[in-house]
């Protein structure tokens, strides 16, 4: 390194702008491991705390990119360009695509929108991240299936991309390697809301996937790393504007996290709710609202669905890769090539691991749902050993909560009355410690009172 670590995180500590070789220079002792985990929670809490400008941002969004292999495809068929470079074994015929969350609870979507994307004729090669503070991460859903494998090489994941439609993978040594650290680091030092270091982490690994169109899900509300909205519209602004200035068409929805997104939030909890979703089984509605949104805008935006009527035509053709079960097969033949078993589908509690001890939470008296506390949701979550509490931890991927109460639902204190929550846990008394936090989460109105959710989809920034 030209510039020592700790100078850097001094001048950031200051107040100073960092120079592109600075920032490029960290990021690379980052990822070659001589910048230590302690210099990289100095150097995220510095920027928590001083920010980083316009073009420190972009600086470092270029700088974790290039920290490892940057993936190119070729295109095959009538109207192809062929890209420099491009090993001729990935070549595509259709467009490279991808969605990204910025994290929520029981946010589920990329489970069964990158298989749908991949049967409507897309390619999605998703590299993800693990849960990240009190919010949920695909990875760490993935790996609740045994033998899944989420650190593939480069080649290895292109192969499966070329041949599956899709495949989701972690960062690793060569895939993001600034992000895999940084981001293993901000999950527990209560630094991942600051948004020039998610946009440096969300648009970076998209940026490594060579994409032709990027949606990105930017979520408020009391769930979401952006709590207040006008935050969370600067957010999407910011990765918008950072992506489709490195070439990568990129546009976002905003879209609210003041409820779970799905009945469900834990790693195999949400792994059984996006099978059941993708087997045509029950769908919670705001999980499904922001699937199709997604989807369909992203169908578009990469040219997959064109003229008038592209927007309808887009969306009936995702239902249609529910209705006839090729999303679904999307999704098994990805888990086979993965590693994982053939046979997940058919038989997803023979794999997916059960917590021996699953408790009721019911409200202390009768009432309406008027609200939760969604942060305090995935903490309790987080408790219970789904997520983590020092870099690298194991967590427990059974745990978690299920059978969620939405809001408007009527509940009460007895086993006849709806529960609030199933708790899952490992034993008893972390089951009941979890059932008093998830209690406590929830508001409530009289018994009767009409109490409606609000819009789950609230704008797109383009
Ligand atoms: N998802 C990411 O990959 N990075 C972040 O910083 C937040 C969400």
């Amino acid at each position: 390194m030209r510039y020592l670590p700790q100078t850097i995180i001094r001048k950031k500590r200051d107040g100073f702008e960092l120079s592109g070789d600075e920032l490029r220079d960290f990021a690379f002792g980052v990822a070659d491991g001589s910048v230590s985990e302690a210099q990289i929670a100095a150097f995220a809490m510095a920027v928590y705390f001083q920010d980083i400008s316009p073009r420190e941002r972009v600086d470092w969004t270029l700088a974790v990119r290039d920290s490892g292999t940057v993936l190119s495809w070729g295109k095959a068929g009538a109207g192809a360009r062929p890209s420099a470079g491009t090993a001729p074994e990935f070549e595509l015929d259709g467009p490279v695509v991808d969605k990204h969350s910025t994290g929520g609870v029981g946010d589920v979507v990329s489970l069964m929108l990158g298989p749908m994307l991949a049967a409507c004729g897309t390619y999605v090669p998703m590299i993800a991240g693990r849960g990240l503070a009190h919010t949920g991460g695909t990875i760490d859903k993935l790996e609740s299936i045994p033998g899944y494998v989420t650190g593939l090489s480069p080649a290895d994941f292109q192969r499966v991309v070329r041949d599956v439609g899709i495949s989701i993978v972690r960062q690793t040594d060569t895939i993001a390697p600034t992000d895999r650290r940084m981001y293993a680091v901000r999950d527990v030092t209560a630094t991942v809301e600051n948004r020039g270091l998610i946009t440096g982490s969300i648009v970076a690994k998209k940026l490594v996937a060579g994409l032709d169109a990027l949606v990105l899900d930017v979520k408020t509300g009391n769930g979401a790393v952006m709590q207040n909205r006008s935050d969370a519209l600067a957010l999407a602004r910011m990765m918008v504007d950072v992506g489709n200035n490195a070439g990568m068409p990129t546009f976002a929805h905003v879209t609210d996290m003041s409820e779970p997104l799905a009945f469900s939030a834990g790693n195999a909890l949400e792994v059984h709710e996006a099978i059941s979703y993708l087997t045509d089984g029950p769908r919670h509605p705001r999980l499904e609202a922001v699937v199709e949104a997604l989807g369909a805008d992203l169908l578009v935006q990469c040219g997959k669905f064109s003229g008038p009527d592209a927007r309808p035509e887009a969306l009936s053709a995702l239902r249609h890769s529910i209705s006839s079960g090729s999303a679904a097969e999307r999704f098994e033949r990805m888990v086979d090539a993965m590693g994982g078993p053939a046979d997940l589908l058919a038989r997803p509690s023979n794999y997916l691991s059960a917590a021996p001890v699953v408790l009721p939470v019911y409200a202390d008296r009768p009432g309406v749902v008027s609200g939760m506390d969604v942060r305090a949701l995935g903490w309790s979550v987080v408790t219970l050993g789904g997520g983590r509490t020092t870099p690298g931890a194991a967590i427990n991927p059974a745990v978690g909560l299920s059978a969620l109460a939405q809001v408007g639902a009527s509940v009460g204190p007895s086993s006849s009355t709806q529960p609030l929550a199933q708790v899952h846990a490992a034993t008893q008394a972390e089951a009941e410690t979890a059932a008093a936090s998830v209690r406590a989460a929830f508001q409530f109105a009289e018994p009767g009172a009409s109490v409606a959710s609000c819009d789950v989809l609230l704008e797109v920034v383009r």
